[in-house]
């Protein structure tokens, strides 16, 4: 079974449209919670254009499921995240012009940068996981500088055109679980999942977290965040593969 992790970030980026403090992502949290989220993921982005410093210790304070912390390995926000401790955090890339994350972390290239920064915050206990494209050589170079998991980048599979173009994202997606899993990862999925075509990529085997935002925080405005949640927790326990 797939486990749920919903990303509040997009409640914070109503707020800011204002600056004000409604939408709360705390609130959202709480809700998403009582959906049965088994995660909650925020963002705590450098420019802090949407998650804000205190919504992380809010988010650290009510949450009473895994919280998974997306994040650059900027020094400032490595040192939030080692005195935060949340359960999980995923590095990620991260560039100011780009409206969301765009692709996955290059670790092959910037090993050096990755590696200090990953055993720092292991030595606190936190979970890593690095969010890269399903390349293999990206997910044996992750394992070695010391990640526990991965999260597969879902977006060639969610903005396939085709067809043609879907199933070979999702037959790259199947063959990155099976590297992860060889290398000792657990693996995520995540990036441009909805309630449309969450199906086929929650068939593929091995997956065993998703991190959604987007798609729930749609529904959301229009069910409310509980049942946005609770009907998505529903399509992964009809479609996620059964374990071997
Ligand atoms: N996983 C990671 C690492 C992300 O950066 C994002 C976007 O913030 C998501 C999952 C969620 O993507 P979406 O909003 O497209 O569901």
């Amino acid at each position: 079974m797939i486990t749920l992790g919903v990303n509040i970030d997009h409640v914070a980026t109503v707020r800011q449209a204002r600056r004000t403090d409604e939408p709360d992502p705390a609130w959202a949290a709480v809700e998403a919670q009582l959906g049965g989220a088994d995660c909650i993921t925020f963002h705590l982005r450098e420019d802090r254009r949407h998650v804000n410093d205190r919504d992380a210790r809010a988010l650290k304070e009510i949450v009473n499921v895994k919280l998974n912390m997306e994040m650059s390995i900027a020094d400032e926000i490595v040192a939030i995240a080692s005195d935060l401790l949340p359960t999980q955090c995923t590095l990620v890339p991260e560039k100011r012009e780009e409206l969301t994350t765009e692709g996955g972390l290059d670790v092959i290239r910037h090993a050096d940068r990755i590696a200090p920064v990953v055993s720092r915050l292991r030595e606190r206990g936190i979970v890593l996981s690095a969010f890269i494209e399903p390349i293999p050589k990206q997910i044996e170079a992750s394992a070695k500088v010391g990640f526990q998991a991965i999260e597969l980048w879902t977006g060639s599979y969610a903005h396939a055109k085709t067809d043609a173009e879907k199933m070979v994202a999702l037959g790259e997606l199947s063959t990155g679980i099976e590297v992860g899993h060889r290398a000792g990862l657990e693996v995520h999925g995540g990036h441009g999942i909805t309630y449309r075509n969450v199906a086929d990529v929650a068939e593929i085997e091995g997956f065993s977290e998703f991190n959604i935002g987007h798609s729930i925080i749609s529904r959301a405005m229009f069910t409310g965040m509980r049942e946005a949640v609770q009907e998505m927790k529903d399509l992964l326990s009809l479609h996620s593969a059964e374990e071997m």
